[in-house]
């Protein structure tokens, strides 16, 4: 029998890394890790599908499919067999975003193994947010900086699109550094975010700043809880009410 009952709650046999656990179905694969017993120390970030810190493949028996999910995100199923991989080795370039062009000849530079890609389309498949992968590498590969980065721009970097490659490309920091690109030469500038950067540095919020760091740690805690918080659902022109600091 596939699901058992325990006090009103349906529970699921899930395998974690080769053992048995029987977890309530209402969990996620996160939540399920540590309701089997396991502390979450790494590979376990926001919570909330953002960081892609808790990539996770598993299988179901009779199944040849590997499939993937986040974690926090994937809700457990009937013997499902799992194993998170929160790391997974990758190559990681570095450059001087100051001293480089959004040029096709900087990707392939920074990333020659870009030419090995197949278009085998398993990176779009093993994307837990649902981008289409393989044809952010084809931008790639065309030096196409503003598709690129377009096409990316949900990328969480669980890292499980070069967990899956054939051709061992790191597919993520390719595209981190077309969205780098993209916001450095290509993006029109955002006039609000010049403005602040400018205030910044003219030290308008020093004297904010150091009244902080004096402030005891209860008090904080009163300012944080206390502080005015912007609406989920609010417009473009929300500003808060105590303007002091705008
Ligand atoms: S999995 Fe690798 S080889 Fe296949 S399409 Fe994606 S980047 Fe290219
Ligand atoms: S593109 Fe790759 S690293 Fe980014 S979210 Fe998808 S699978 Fe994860
Ligand atoms: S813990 Fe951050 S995406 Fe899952």
């Amino acid at each position: 029998m596939a699901t058992k009952e325990k006090a009103g709650e349906e529970l699921v046999p899930i395998f974690i890394m080769g053992k048995r656990y029987e977890v309530p179905s209402s969990l996620t694969i996160q939540k399920a890790l540590e309701y089997a017993g396991y502390q979450l120390v790494r590979g376990c970030g926001c919570r909330g599908g953002i960081c892609g810190a808790c990539g996770t493949v598993y299988r179901f028996p009779e199944s040849y499919k590997i499939e993937v999910g986040l974690a926090c995100q994937t809700m457990v199923q009937p013997n499902m067999y799992l194993t998170q991989i929160p790391f997974f080795p990758a190559t990681k370039t570095v450059y001087d975003i100051e001293k480089i062009k959004p040029t096709i000849e900087t990707l392939m530079k920074a990333y020659p193994e870009l030419l090995r890609c197949l278009q085998c389309n398993t990176c779009t498949k093993s994307c837990p947010m649902d981008i289409e992968v393989m044809d952010y590498m084809a931008a790639a590969m065309r030096g196409d900086v503003t598709r690129l980065a377009e096409l990316s721009f949900d990328c969480v970097m669980c890292g499980l699109c070069t967990s899956r490659c054939p051709a061992e490309i790191c597919q993520y920091n390719i595209a981190i550094l077309g969205r780098r690109l993209y916001a450095k030469y290509v993006a029109e500038k955002a006039e609000h975010l010049a403005s602040m950067v400018k205030m910044v540095d003219t030290g308008r919020y020093e004297s904010m700043l150091k009244e902080l760091m004096n402030t005891d740690e209860e008090t904080l805690k009163k300012l944080y809880t206390a502080r005015e918080v912007e609406p989920e659902q609010a417009d473009e022109y929300w500003t808060p009410k105590d303007k002091t600091y705008l």
